[in-house]
């Protein structure tokens, strides 16, 4: 029997990825870097340093940055894809999710979101939908990022349940990595790669019912 839910943002509730890819390629251009959609792949639940490290080591630069310049850059990435969400509203939801979201509401089903995303709480708040949600892990507060459980288990444990009790959702290989590593059955969220491991693959979320995911 499961108890509650654990979203990933980014590819589970709504896509971001293009935005995220809109102000890594103006940075990377910057750096006289190229960066194209199937590299922004490889960019997809990895956090905000870790993502312009391996931008720098991809056009082969990673030797050229002290760590200052390196926050420096990655803040200024962070301004730009800020700007870039101010146009986010309820409509960039993605489909299906909503519709899952109340029938899990519905049924007292506690919700928690495990993205690594800092921007996490803002993006919820334009998709008008922060308050279903009953945690919000805090990346800030993580000793390691996906494929580690570790953001999955606090996300349990903020919902007051094991990870093995919940059900935990994922549109990148190694957030479903994070999920198995700690017991939790693994619903993924497919669009163009297939992810290995999960133990459901959907394209949109409204094809599962919570009853039937309750009783896995
Ligand atoms: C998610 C996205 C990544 C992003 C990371 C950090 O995991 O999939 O592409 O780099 O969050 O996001 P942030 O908003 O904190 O820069
Ligand atoms: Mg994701």
């Amino acid at each position: 029997m499961k108890k509650g839910f654990v979203f990933d943002l980014d590819g589970v509730i709504t896509d971001t990825a293009k935005l995220h890819f809109i102000a890594w390629k103006d940075l990377a251009a910057m750096l006289d870097i190229e960066i194209d959609l199937t590299f922004n792949e490889q960019l997809k639940g990895v956090g905000r340093m870790d993502s312009l490290e391996r931008i720098l080591v991809y056009g082969g630069k990673e030797k050229d940055f002290s760590l200052a310049q390196k926050e420096t850059l990655a803040e200024e990435k962070n301004k730009h894809y800020v700007e870039l969400l101010q146009d986010l509203t309820p409509q960039d939801l993605l489909p299906g999710f909503k519709t899952f979201l109340d029938s899990a509401k519905k049924k007292q089903v506690p919700c928690a979101v495990a993205s690594a995303s800092k921007n996490a709480p803002f993006i919820l708040k334009k998709l008008e939908i922060f308050d279903e949600f009953d945690a919000i892990v805090d990346p800030a507060t993580l000793t390691k990022g996906k494929p580690d459980p570790e953001i999955f288990i606090r996300a349990a444990q903020a919902i007051h349940i094991t990870p093995e009790e919940a059900v935990g959702f994922e549109d990148a290989q190694a957030g479903i990595e994070g999920i198995k590593a700690c017991g939790m059955f693994a619903v993924g969220v497919e669009t163009t790669e297939p992810l290995y491991q999960a133990d459901l693959r959907v394209k949109r979320l409204d094809e599962l019912s919570v009853d039937s995911l309750l009783q896995k």
